[in-house]
């Protein structure tokens, strides 16, 4: 009787850690199939689902930069905007060599006077012709 409880506890221990290692184990294959997925996955059609055109601020370094590239590789054309023209040449140039099929545009304006008067008389020389409000510009008033 005495051989026969040991073998109980430890037929009870063995269960419990087959347990464990199952829920790790479970785990661990959960996580691989979630870092998988994201790895597998096929990536958005930015042209498909947002349209052609992307309009873009602080492209010319730091993360706007990188953003920028990343939408040029996808295929997107890019509106960027900047205050320094000849940052905004250089990251143009540099995007027309690595997508030359993706067409860019360069918008000159410090967006810290987009509330202000002198924010808007400079939207306004850019496109005096446009009557609509500026706010509600598209692409082809630029
Ligand atoms: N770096 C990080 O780790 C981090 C983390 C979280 C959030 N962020 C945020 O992400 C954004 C970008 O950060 P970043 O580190 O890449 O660089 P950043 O130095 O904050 O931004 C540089 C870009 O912003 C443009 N810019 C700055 N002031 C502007 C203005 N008044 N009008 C138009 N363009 C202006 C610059 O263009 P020009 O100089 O050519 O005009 C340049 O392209 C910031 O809002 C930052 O707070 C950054």
């Amino acid at each position: 009787p005495q051989h026969t409880a040991r073998r109980k506890d430890m037929m009870a221990w063995f269960a419990s850690l087959v347990i464990l290692g199952s829920v790790y184990v479970a785990a661990l294959a959960f996580r691989l199939l979630s870092h998988l997925t994201v790895c597998l996955r096929r990536p958005k059609d930015l042209r498909r689902c947002y349209g052609t055109w992307a309009v873009l601020t602080g492209p010319t370094s730091g993360i706007g930069w990188s953003v920028a590239m990343e939408l040029a590789r996808r295929g997107l054309n890019l509106v960027l905007v900047g205050r320094d023209p000849a940052k905004l040449r250089d990251i143009s140039e540099t995007i027309s060599r690595a997508a030359p099929t993706v067409q860019t545009k360069t918008v000159l304006f410090d967006l810290s006077l987009l509330t202000t008067a002198q924010g808007e008389t400079s939207v306004r020389r850019r496109c005096g012709s446009c009557s609509r409000p500026w706010r509600s510009w598209t692409l082809d008033c630029w």
